[in-house]
């Protein structure tokens, strides 16, 4: 099958995910994140929302991925109002090709075929102390909407955080 590429970042590339990427995105979940998902929940993921699950690739390795859902429920941003939202599940790079703009890259194409699906706002849960992807987001619109207590298994507490997606 013909890969579908949306951009080109120097020698990288920006494509769709693919059924056969998949073990590729678990091993670079595996290098750079301590949360782990079944392989059952990528391929799901991947079958649901095939737009906004994009993969980096470098000389047909791949890099880095971004996973996401697109969900209706309470906005993150207007208080008591429903809203069709993307959700940032998962986007890592590995170690050796970071800040060189690759995550802002995937959040930013996976934002725009959000708002193909009508998405009007994206959110996301990052560890308070996860520093770096926190300045990532920042610098792509996002605020803090809210936070959680011993969100994650080690018992370390999200903020969640929210941007308008531009139509
Ligand atoms: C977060 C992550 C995806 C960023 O990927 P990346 O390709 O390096 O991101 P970019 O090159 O687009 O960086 C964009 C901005 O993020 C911030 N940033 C990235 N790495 C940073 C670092 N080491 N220290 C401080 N800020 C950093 C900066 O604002 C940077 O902009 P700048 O390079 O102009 O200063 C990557 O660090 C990663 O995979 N981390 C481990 C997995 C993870 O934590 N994922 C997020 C889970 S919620």
């Amino acid at each position: 099958m013909q890969n579908v590429v949306v951009s080109h970042l120097g020698d990288y590339s920006i494509r769709r995910c693919e059924r056969e990427d998949i073990p590729s995105v678990i091993q670079i979940n595996m290098d750079t994140l301590p949360e782990h998902y079944s392989d059952y929940f990528y391929y799901d993921i991947l079958s649901e929302f095939p737009e906004t699950f994009l993969v980096t690739e470098l000389n047909g390795a791949l890099v880095g991925y971004i996973m996401c859902r697109i969900e209706y429920g309470f906005s993150q941003l207007k208080r008591l109002s429903l809203a069709r939202k993307g959700h940032i599940v998962s986007v890592a790079v590995e170690q050796a090709h970071r800040r060189k703009g690759i995550g802002t890259n995937l959040i930013l194409i996976s934002h725009s075929e959000m708002a193909k699906k009508s998405a009007a706002e994206c959110y996301l849960e990052v560890r308070v102390s996860n520093h770096e992807a926190i300045a990532l987001y920042e610098r792509a619109g996002y605020r803090v909407t809210g936070q959680v207590d011993a969100y994650y298994r080690d018992g370390e507490g999200a903020l969640v955080m929210a941007v308008k997606l531009e139509k």
